[in-house]
């Protein structure tokens, strides 16, 4: 009988939302192997300093995976302003890290996650289906992360690998803690627009994405699945 793969790999589970993915998988048994810029002191991984944005970078890492149960891409980074103010070099920025960084990750990740017959997931934001105001390059990194997996849940289904895109709300993540305290970021407004009236707590995003890598999903992939206590569904408030 063949075992089930025991390691999966995360990007940015050093921070936010990767860290209590990283946990989760932990807590299961899971053995974690950490991609990010920065070094883990919380939980205890195998972590090698990845820049996601560098083709080379994500490639010497991946010399020697072993058969994967799951990558989790979460390294991210966000872009607040205008587009004019913020220019071409935030533009390029954002797309390196949350666009190309999920697709280096995922062709680096390829023969690893066909070995373990594995699950991608990667991370979107609701920013990638609605319009938000001074967030576009950041919106469209995250409508090309959501386009870029359903399409590899379609090309990898031969392979054994499902896709998934999660879809997060605003989480309370250090991410939203640096906007909302620069006021970039609007607390009230946030929690008036969410129907459950709550951030999106790190731990229950990492719950749904641990379950979503799991036999119930088996038959899941190619989606975007919001996870954004209910943002999505209102429209207006009357
Ligand atoms: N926080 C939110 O409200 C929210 C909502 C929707 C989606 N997201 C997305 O979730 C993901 C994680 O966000 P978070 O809130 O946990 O942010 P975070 O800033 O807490 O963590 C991001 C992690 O990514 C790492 N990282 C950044 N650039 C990297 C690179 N080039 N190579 C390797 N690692 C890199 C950082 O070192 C950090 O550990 C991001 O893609 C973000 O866009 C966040």
């Amino acid at each position: 009988m063949q075992l089930a793969p025991s390691h999966v790999l995360i990007t940015g589970a050093t921070s936010g939302i990767g860290l209590a993915v990283a946990r989760r998988f932990i807590a299961a048994g899971f053995k974690v192997i950490a991609w990010d810029l920065v070094a883990p002191t919380e939980i205890e991984t195998s972590w090698s300093r990845v820049d996601v944005s560098d083709p080379e970078s994500v490639k010497s890492a991946s010399s020697s995976l072993p058969p994967l149960y799951a990558v989790i891409t979460c390294a991210g980074v966000s872009a607040r302003g205008s587009l004019v103010d913020l220019g071409y070099e935030d533009f390029q920025r954002v797309i390196s890290v949350n666009l190309a960084g999920t697709a280096n990750t995922a062709i680096a990740t390829f023969e690893a996650l066909a070995q373990g017959k594995g699950t991608l997931i990667t991370i979107g934001s609701i920013t990638a289906v609605n319009g938000f105001h001074h967030r576009a390059g950041y919106s469209a990194s995250k409508a090309a992360v959501v386009a870029l997996t359903r399409c590899l849940g379609n090309e990898w289904a031969e392979y054994g690998i499902r896709a998934i895109c999660v879809s997060p709300g605003f989480v309370n993540s250090p991410m939203s803690e640096e906007g909302i305290k620069n006021g970039l970021t609007n607390y009230e407004g946030i929690i008036k627009h969410t129907p459950m009236r709550t951030l999106i707590e790190p731990e229950a995003l990492a719950d749904s994405i641990f379950a979503l890598t799991g036999p119930d999903f088996r038959r899941t992939t190619g989606v975007n699945i919001l996870i954004d206590a209910g943002w999505d569904s209102l429209s207006g408030v009357v």
